[in-house]
């Protein structure tokens, strides 16, 4: 089977859009994914899949702590500037983020905030699927849409139907 293929069909796979961040000793790090999903909701639990060579993944793998902020279409910046190698300090430049000593770092305008410590890592390929109970949730920028991703453009999810975002 051709990775190529595998790739043209994903890229239909609409997917909402998070900013995975966690801590790396001192630093705050954080990264664009989109492979995230719920697992289970009693104890309420999620997955992400990471790219292991990652500065995010390995910070997890050290820090046994994440969250998952899940972006709402005002927050096309932060998505795009996440998704490069720039520094952190670049990174968390874009956006209103939340550091606090000892926590990964939240985004204020995420439509939701979820807190997770680590519960199991399963490598597979080029990629960790990290499993995480969620200790927290925030829902405190209020109800607004997600931001989707699919063939390559961000979008915004509307009565079921995929609008531009921007
Ligand atoms: C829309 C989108 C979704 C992405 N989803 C993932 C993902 O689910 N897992 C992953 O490892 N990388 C994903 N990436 C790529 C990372 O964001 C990118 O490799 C990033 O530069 C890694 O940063 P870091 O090495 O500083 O942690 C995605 C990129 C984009 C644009």
């Amino acid at each position: 089977m051709c990775s190529a293929l595998f790739k043209q069909g994903m890229r239909r796979l609409a997917a909402s859009v998070t900013v995975i961040t966690a801590r790396d000793g001192g630093e705050v790090v954080g990264l664009t994914a989109t492979a995230v999903c719920s697992l289970c909701a009693e104890p309420p639990s999620l997955l992400c899949c990471l790219n292991r060579s990652s500065r995010t993944a390995q910070a997890i793998v050290n820090s046994r702590q994440f969250a998952v902020n899940i972006l709402s279409p005002n927050d096309i910046e932060v998505a795009g500037k996440f998704a490069t190698s720039a520094a952190p300090a670049e990174k968390f430049a874009v956006g209103e983020w939340n550091v606090r000593p000892g926590a990964a770092p939240w985004l204020s305008s995420a439509t939701a905030v979820f807190e997770c410590s680590v519960s199991e890592i399963i490598e597979s390929g080029t990629h960790l699927v990290l499993i995480g109970d969620v200790t927290d949730v925030r829902l405190d920028a209020g109800d607004s849409a997600s931001l989707l991703y699919a063939r390559g453009e961000y979008g915004r999810f509307i009565n079921a139907v995929m609008t531009a975002a921007a």
